[in-house]
């Protein structure tokens, strides 16, 4: 079990393991991530630990499941071992939460899960646990609307046909985002009118580099057919226009690239007008959110200002970002 030493902890005061936290002032919370090479999961942290650096009595544990949900419930019990006074949980399986809430139940340790979003049923067995995420639906929407937008011209539809033939990049298999961001965007273009024919998908689990192979994969079997590309998220339409640029074709034949997230690549690209829009997944806000629930949970402070949902879930929303409000975006 090895803990993360990557760039994003140094901003923390990493507790030395085995030591119970003192209950007076001082408070540990532990966070297992899914991936620590995730775009999206490594800017939220970064920002995670920016919103509890200043406060000299908060320490923070960070593991790195690396996509072992097998791991993550052995860092669960680290966690708690080390006298962690809330724990954060970016579920490797959604579908597999049972081993740490058992855990959680047991020693009393509060749970805040995070980013890949466990059924309700799941949520509700024991109440010490809480969820902070964003509606997933709602991202769907957002891309739909961008797309339906930049196709009102008629420019996008190259062959002239009045039907959009699209890709689809899809996140991981099972994961809450992926089914229903790609369900939602495609519905929505259909809500607002437009013919829709699918080209192809694939899984591309939210990596560049396999949206890149599958892409150039699409660009040899279909090449200028392809008018819109839908990206579950921005590392994946990067990898698309990473498949466009080394395919050697010129930015004017590209289709429309859209994403979700508002990554720093992901907006740097909307400047550059290679990708056209996406949907903003605010790192920021999800990571602050989960910080404050943290804090009032192993303070025992009120959660009333936090405006839970259910009493439990706190859901940050997402907004459009293209190219006329990206900068509004960027630091
Ligand atoms: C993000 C993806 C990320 C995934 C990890 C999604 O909400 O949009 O970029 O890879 O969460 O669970």
């Amino acid at each position: 079990m090895k803990k993360i030493g990557c760039a994003l902890l140094s901003v923390l005061l990493l507790s030395s393991c085995g030591k119970p936290a003192d209950k007076d002032d001082k408070i540990k919370i532990g966070v297992s991530v899914y991936d620590s090479y995730d775009t999206f999961i490594g800017e939220m942290m970064i920002d995670f630990n920016a919103s509890v650096a200043g406060n000299e009595n908060i320490t923070v544990e960070v593991y790195n499941a690396a996509k072992s949900q097998q791991t993550q419930n052995k860092q669960m019990q680290e966690m708690i071992e080390n006298g962690c006074d809330v724990i954060c949980i970016n579920l490797v399986d959604r579908t597999s939460p049972k081993k740490i809430i058992d855990l959680a139940k047991k020693y009393n340790v509060p749970v805040v899960f995070f980013n890949r979003e466990l059924v309700e049923e799941d949520l509700f067995q024991w109440e010490e646990l809480y969820y902070v995420g964003a509606d997933a639906a709602e991202s769907g929407v957002i891309q739909g609307e961008i797309a339906a937008n930049l196709f009102e011209s008629g420019e996008a539809d190259k062959n002239g046909d009045g039907i959009i033939q699209y890709i689809v990049l899809e996140g991981e298999a099972g994961h809450q985002d992926a089914i229903v961001r790609t369900e939602r965007s495609v519905d929505t273009l259909i809500e607002k009118g437009y013919s829709v024919d699918k080209i192809a998908s694939a899984i591309a689990n939210w990596s560049r580099s396999q949206a890149q192979t599958r892409m150039a994969g699409f660009i040899d079997s279909y090449g200028n057919e392809i008018e819109l590309v839908l990206g579950n998220n921005d590392d994946m339409a990067l990898g698309a226009i990473d498949a466009y640029k080394a395919a050697g074709i010129e930015k004017d034949a590209w289709p429309v690239i859209l994403g979700v997230d508002g990554t720093g690549a992901g907006l740097q690209a909307i400047l550059n007008e290679e990708m056209s829009g996406t949907v903003f997944n605010d790192q920021k806000g999800q990571a602050t959110a989960m910080a404050d629930l943290a804090i009032a949970l192993a303070t025992g402070g009120s959660l009333n200002e936090l405006n839970l949902k259910n009493g439990r879930y706190i859901r940050v929303p997402y907004s459009r970002i293209t190219l006329e409000n990206v900068k509004d975006y960027l630091d």
